[in-house]
């Protein structure tokens, strides 16, 4: 076959998912990402991109569907940049997603000789995200509060529904669009930097009903009368804030804000635990999988009440304080600062009194702490378990290096990116850690993304 261009219209057989969820077929040696396309369709799609060794097509019709395709749950499928994998059986999902936590493992960090145990799927995986951030963009009839579609990150879909989020947090939307468009002022256009509202963000406590919501304007006063319009609807809304963002960047979080109404955090419960999530912290998306994750990390580091644990990347202290109760002592690090505030919170707040929290980048503080420099209760600079869970862009070396240098018997590597994580562990063999087995868990269905934990032991 004559090497495809941009333009060249193919008929393909999908065989395969990539790890961006992107369909994946071969012709004559070539292969070719189809965004769209499920594994066992046969479609017709137009090239928009040709490499040497890869080609990117448009799917334009599907020929013959997967038995794997289902309808769509979602109206704005495929218009909108989220869940893109709704048309793709649930089942099937979580297949695709234990092989690409093995193949990463296996293909970009080099791994042999360890476990992958089945991925943990989600009974019910809908309505699961504890948290939402809309863009607020010019539309034709007012602004929209909404989601960008796929690489549009100037434009703003006109919204009805996520299934993703809580019908509650679905109806905060509405109110707050129809709230915007009566003030007359606009939505922001980031192209010509212009405009007024920017970014929505709605935080829920599942298992405490608690909503918390931050409208991020352009700097300048927010008309009157938010909270008067939200809150006889919802009266368990128990934050309304208002942020300013200055910048040009396109970000919802750590931004000044003021609260109009309430408290700038919300409370969470999970594991029997208590939680104080301020608006900016991280916290797990998904609160009922983060206590199948939480519980699956616990059993992997092994507790019998006399351990020092470090949690590395702490957040608000949730797998720090997850694991005190069964722990001697916790040392958690985490360099956002009102994290670490809220850690400290949630510790007093749950009577948990053998964990303690240092602010800072984990790769300077482990520094420290390996030093003996680091202002710490006896006992806790030699750790028997260390928990990591890192960002997406996962480990720096030098945290490799040290967390390692201290020797624990166990570490428990908690990964939201199979590939980043296949690189990190690949480090951790250099440094006599090998990977005993590794958990897959969903917590994004519909999406392409896959959480995983990972035991690694000393290799002698
Ligand atoms: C994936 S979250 C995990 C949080 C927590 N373990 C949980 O389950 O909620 C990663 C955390 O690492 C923090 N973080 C990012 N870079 C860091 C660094 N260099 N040093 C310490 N913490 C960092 C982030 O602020 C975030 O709270």
């Amino acid at each position: 076959m004559e090497r495809p261009h941009r333009g060249t219209q193919l008929e393909l057989e999908i065989d395969n998912l990539a790890f961006g969820g992107q369909g994946v077929s071969r012709v004559d040696g070539l292969v070719v990402f189809v965004a769209g396309g499920v594994p066992g369709d046969r479609v017709r799609a137009v090239v928009t991109k040709a490499k040497r060794r890869y080609a990117e097509a448009r799917l334009e019709s599907i020929l013959r569907p997967s038995p794997d395709r289902i309808g769509a749950a979602c109206r704005h499928y495929g218009s909108c940049g989220g869940c893109r994998w709704q048309s793709l059986a649930y089942p099937t999902q979580l297949k695709y997603k234990e092989r690409q936590v093995r193949e990463s493992l296996e293909r970009l960090g080099g791994l042999t000789d360890f476990e992958v145990r089945p991925v943990i799927g989600m009974e019910e995986p809908w309505r699961y995200r504890n948290k939402v951030e809309f863009s607020i963009g010019p539309g034709p009839e007012g602004p929209l509060v909404g989601f960008h579609p796929p690489g549009r990150w100037d434009q703003v879909l006109p919204m009805t529904e996520c299934h993703l989020i809580s019908p509650e947090a679905e109806t905060v939307r509405t109110r707050v669009e129809q709230w915007i468009r009566k003030t007359g002022r606009p939505g922001w256009d980031p192209r010509s930097q212009t405009g007024y509202f920017r970014h929505l963000t709605v935080r829920e406590g599942r298992a405490t009903n608690e909503l918390l919501i931050s409208l991020a304007t352009a700097p300048g006063e927010l008309p009157p009368g938010l909270p008067e319009a939200l809150l006889p609807e919802f009266p368990k809304m128990v934050g309304i804030l208002h942020a300013s963002n200055a910048g040009q960047a396109e970000v919802a979080t750590a931004l000044p804000h003021r609260v109009l109404h309430g408290r700038s955090f919300l409370f969470e419960e999970l594991g029997g635990l208590r939680f104080k999530v301020s608006i900016d912290a991280f916290f797990q998306t998904n609160t009922e999988m983060a206590e199948t994750l939480y519980a699956r990390a616990a059993e992997e580091a092994g507790l019998t009440g006399h351990e020092v644990v470090w949690d590395l990347y702490s957040g608000i202290g949730s797998i720090a304080l997850y694991l005190a109760r069964r722990a001697r002592a916790v040392l958690g690090i985490e360099v956002v600062g009102p994290a670490v505030e809220d850690a400290r919170d949630n510790a007093r707040l749950n009577g948990i009194g053998n964990a303690t929290f240092l602010e800072g980048n984990a790769r300077v503080v482990l520094k420290e702490v390996l030093e003996g420099r680091a202002a710490l209760p006896p006992g806790l600079e030699k750790p028997d378990v260390v928990v990591l869970d890192p960002p997406r862009g996962g480990l720096a070396k030098k945290v490799i290096m040290r967390a390692a240098a201290a020797r624990p018997a166990r570490i428990v590597y908690v990964s939201c990116n199979p590939a980043t994580m296949a690189d990190n562990l690949k480090d951790f063999a250099e440094h006599g850690y090998r990977l005993v087995r590794v958990t897959p868990v969903d917590m994004f269905p519909h999406t392409p993304h896959i959480e995983a934990v990972g035991l690694l032991e000393p290799t002698s």
